[in-house]
């Protein structure tokens, strides 16, 4: 840790130019590569903004502001910029070609020791690894949107990484402000990601089977647990885009999960929420705003609890598989998601045996549906704990 001086940022774009803010504030010196000066210039000019606004506000005294603008210079030269580097955050976009081909690029120009981040949300770090010679020193590091803002990280390691790279990898993370979790195998949407989107799309399911309405599910949220979208008005903020091409993700890599039709229906007829004016709701104005279909009536016929169940049961999962510990995988999620609670937390607070009960009815009601049975299904480990009287936490 004490030897990591210089840090260079590949991708000037929303997460380098973010990434590499948070590097220079915490006293690196920071490199950032992107492939037009344009790209490079926009990047600069997002840190300087969002600098002088935190100094500005005080958050930030102004001569640490300055001192960091001061510590971040620019390249368009990938060897150039990787050369005197102790540490590479590449932050490019998510293609696995080309990100295989820039981490063979910088491995053969970049010191010996350095090491090699990807902040990658969804490709396999492990092919990345594998494309250079130092594989023991590549490791997911993955920030959220905006870094500056949030707090998680988490450090992912792929079968090769070694325990040093990832201590490394957390110590940074640490040092440059943030919460990291570990998350100890390559998985599809690592932690996070892989306890929250199911969720949405089990939801999702039921709309596509007509059981529910999206305002019966949405008004049941926002009546009764006080959250002020709902899923589907969450989706419809977000772009139906980016939550079915998250889906599809899950989809191609773990069968037999499966993109509810309702989202494969919108997307296919470009009805992508907010932007577009339609999505699960109607938006005359582009903008957000409470779906006039949500009633407190409409709140009384779903339970809220059921899609937090899906989430459970995919915590639990991934303990089970030594992918996390229970007090990381519940940071992830609270970190992640800006949720009160971790989902394991709510297990305990539920009782483990109410929980499986509760998995077993959803699962007898919807698990003949397309690929929700693996997600219904109460985890073995969860069984087993409930069985004898356990919990989660101490
Ligand atoms: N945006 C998010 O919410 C988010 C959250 C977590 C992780 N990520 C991941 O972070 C990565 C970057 O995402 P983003 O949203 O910042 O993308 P972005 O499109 O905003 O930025 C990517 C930048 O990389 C530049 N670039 C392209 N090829 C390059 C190369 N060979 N070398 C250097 N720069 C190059 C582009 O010109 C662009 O400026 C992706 O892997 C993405 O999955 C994104």
């Amino acid at each position: 840790m004490e030897d990591i001086k210089n840090i260079t940022v590949l991708g000037a774009g929303a997460m380098g130019h973010g990434i590499a803010q948070l590097c220079a504030v915490a006293g690196y010196n920071v490199v950032i590569r992107d492939i037009k000066q344009e790209f490079v210039d926009s990047g600069v000019g997002k840190i300087k903004w969002s600098l002088d606004k935190l100094a500005s506000k005080g958050k930030i005294p102004a001569d640490v502001a300055e001192a960091a603008m001061g510590r971040i210079t620019t390249s368009l030269d990938l060897k150039e910029s990787v050369k005197n580097c102790d540490f590479m955050i590449e932050a490019i976009p998510e293609i696995l070609k080309l990100k295989q081909d820039t981490f063979k690029e910088v491995d053969a120009a970049a010191p010996k020791q350095a090491i090699l981040a990807t902040n990658t949300s969804a490709l396999s770090i492990t092919e990345m690894a594998n494309a250079t010679k130092r594989p023991a020193q590549v490791v997911g590091m993955h920030f959220f949107n905006p870094p500056q803002m949030m707090r998680l990280v988490e450090v992912i390691y792929q079968p090769k990484t070694s325990k040093e790279t990832a201590e490394v990898t957390y110590q940074l993370a640490k040092k440059v402000g943030k919460e990291p979790v570990y998350c100890k195998k390559d998985i599809p949407g690592f932690l996070a990601n892989r306890v929250m989107n199911p969720p949405g799309n089990f939801l999702a399911w039921l709309v596509s089977e007509k059981i529910y309405t999206a305002a019966e599910i949405d008004s049941t949220a926002h009546f009764k647990l006080g959250n002020p979208m709902g899923s589907f008005g969450l989706m419809d903020y977000v772009g139906i885009d980016v939550g079915y091409h998250v889906q599809k993700f899950f989809e191609e890599k773990e069968p037999p999960y499966k993109v509810a039709p309702i989202l494969e229906e919108l997307f296919k007829k470009k009805q992508l929420g907010v932007k577009t004016g339609k999505g699960f709701y109607e938006y005359p104005e582009k903008t957000w705003r409470v779906p006039p279909e949500w009633s407190k009536e409409k709140a009384e016929k779903f339970d809220p609890l059921s899609s937090a169940m899906v989430a459970i049961n995919r915590a639990v999962q991934i303990v089970a598989d030594g992918v996390a510990s229970v007090e990381d995988v519940d940071k992830a999620v609270q970190l992640g998601f800006n949720m009160p609670f971790g989902m394991l937390q709510l297990a305990d607070n539920q009782g483990l045996d109410n929980v499986v009960k509760k998995l077993e009815e959803l699962d007898k009601k919807y698990g003949k549906i397309d690929g929700l049975h693996a997600l219904l299904d109460p985890h073995p480990l969860l069984r087993k704990k409930a069985k004898a009287g356990e919990k989660f936490y101490k």
